[in-house]
């Protein structure tokens, strides 16, 4: 084939790749991954002023890079984001260190241990633009060196300077202390939301030298916190898990409580869908067109998790901040989404008696319940539940009453009613006691079975229904006869 070798411009690809649409929260927070993907267990972050001539320094405790492991992480597309990454892992693209870094200022410079080996490199965009090639700097400047100093153990350090983009360095812009310490703030609040699950479990930022406190949007802890059943559907056949919760009602918080728990975005924006990948928060807040942020609804936060090999069914983007729902589950979204926001509502509307409520509420959120009589008690489905709802109203009468008895034979058979009918006396059933149900579930699995095989012997046929849980009690000879009495012929 007739080619021709085209390189790509370095200085206007690296330009543009400053663009890609970070900010700094979600560029700290993309950097601070990968040192999740090195099993670190601490993270030091240090934001420096300096009158705008500052540094963001990153120091991790995780297993470090070689020198060739460093040669590749600085390279733009480091990994394909097509190869399988490991379970957990949270890089993608071979890009985010220096995509991220680069949104923030002009310089990269990583220093990192492994093996008790330290190794170096600098990336130097004004270096790269004067030259217009993809050339790395082997050694990091020495006033760099001085402030970065020097690595006690395994781990990684990245020192992004000549912040232009985060200060204005270099530019009659330069952001005031104020505003400074402001966009430090922020960035703070969102990693203690993004990794709040991971701040609980054993992972440690600090911020200046200040511990981040994990923010969990669902707050859990809450006695008053409603939280929905688990539900896990699949999408292209991988699990996602879906579990809503209804916040307490405002009357429930103190001042300070209330603004805490509100969120970085506030109340009414911070409802919706909580997209976990790899339990990493990376989008939030948000109903994606499903429905609309009204005030009545704003206690709804419902968490969705996936894991890595789904990204491209959740259609993840570079920078780990947004996502797009999958076709195949916005039907089950959509209405868990209408359910809990009914919810929301009843409890922001009628807030009088919300231990009662809560009660009633928690009760049919989930896909059993407990069915209590004066003489027994026994599990049954919901048959309220959200989703079978939906499922109910797109089907046809035929196949409603064919999912019905279905439904019924999954609850005789549960494993928890066997157990308490084992313990009851057991009183023969005629067949005329029978309720519909039943005699419908005889005809159904009694022209089932014909229809896989037109020989098979009656015998065969009673002896598989009266096995049936639930079925156990009736007469055999009464479901013969019923089956003889021209069951068979529709
Ligand atoms: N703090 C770190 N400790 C150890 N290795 C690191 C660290 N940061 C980066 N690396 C290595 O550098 C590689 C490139 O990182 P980069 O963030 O650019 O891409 P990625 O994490 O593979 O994918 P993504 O673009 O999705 O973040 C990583 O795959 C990892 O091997
Ligand atoms: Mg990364």
């Amino acid at each position: 084939m007739d080619t021709i070798l085209t390189r790509p411009s370095a200085a206007p690809v690296i330009q543009s790749l400053r663009n890609i649409g970070y900010n700094a929260q979600t560029a700290i927070a993309d950097i601070i991954d990968n040192s999740l993907d090195a099993n670190a267990t601490d993270v030091h972050i240090t934001f420096e002023y300096n009158s705008g001539n500052g540094y963001i320094l990153i120091h991790d405790n995780g297993i470090g890079m070689t020198d060739e492991e460093l040669q590749v992480a600085m390279t733009i597309g480091s990994k394909d984001p097509r190869i399988e990454r490991k379970e957990r892992e949270l890089g993608r693209f071979g890009m985010g260190l220096k995509t991220a870094a680069f949104s923030l200022g002009k310089r990269l410079s990583v220093v990192t241990k492994s093996q008790g080996i330290m190794s170096e490199r600098c990336w130097d965009l004004d270096f790269v633009s004067e030259n217009n090639e993809w050339e790395l700097l082997k050694q990091i400047p020495k006033d760099i060196k001085e402030k970065i100093g020097g690595l006690e153990s395994n781990g990684t350090i990245v020192f992004i300077d000549k912040l232009d983009r985060f200060t204005g360095y270099d530019s009659k812009k330069v952001i005031q202390p104020r505003s400074f310490y402001g966009k430090v703030a922020r960035v703070r609040k969102y990693l203690e939301m993004v990794f709040h699950l991971k701040l609980q479990n054993g992972f440690n930022i600090y911020l200046n030298d200040n511990f981040l406190i994990p923010w969990d949007p669902f707050l859990s802890e809450h006695p008053k916190t409603i939280e929905g059943e688990t539900q896990v559907i699949r999408v292209n056949r991988k699990r996602v898990k879906i579990t809503p919760y209804v916040l307490p009602h405002p009357s429930a918080f103190n001042e300070s409580e209330y603004k805490d728990a509100s969120g970085p975005k506030g109340w009414r924006d911070q409802q919706g869908f909580y997209i976990y990948r790899e339990g990493r928060l990376v989008n939030f807040g948000d109903w994606f067109g499903m429905f609309t942020k009204d005030n009545y609804s704003e206690l709804v936060r419902i968490k969705i998790d996936f894991n890595n090999n789904s990204d491209e069914d959740w259609k993840i983007d570079i920078k780990k901040s947004s996502i797009s729902i999958p076709e195949d589950a916005k039907g089950n979204l959509k209405a868990i989404g209408k359910y809990y926001r009914q919810v929301s509502k009843e409890i922001m509307l009628y807030r009088a008696k919300p231990n009662k409520k809560k009660d009633r509420l928690k009760g049919s959120l989930h896909t059993w319940e407990l069915y209590n009589d004066e003489a027994n008690s026994s599990y049954v489905l919901n048959r309220n539940h959200p989703i079978l709802i939906e499922i109910l109203k797109e089907i046809n009468d035929i196949t409603r009453k064919k999912l019905n008895s279905y439904l019924k034979l999954i609850e005789w058979g549960s494993p928890n009613n066997l157990l308490i009918s084992e313990s009851m006396v057991k009183k023969e059933e005629e067949i005329q006691e029978l309720d519909e149900n039943k005699r419908f579930i005889i005809i159904e699995v009694a022209n089932s079975l014909v229809s896989i095989n037109d020989e098979i012997d009656i015998d065969f046929i009673v002896d598989s229904i009266s096995l049936i849980a639930g079925f156990e009690s009736i007469n055999r000879s009464t479901i013969k006869s019923f089956i003889e009495k021209g069951v068979l012929v529709r």
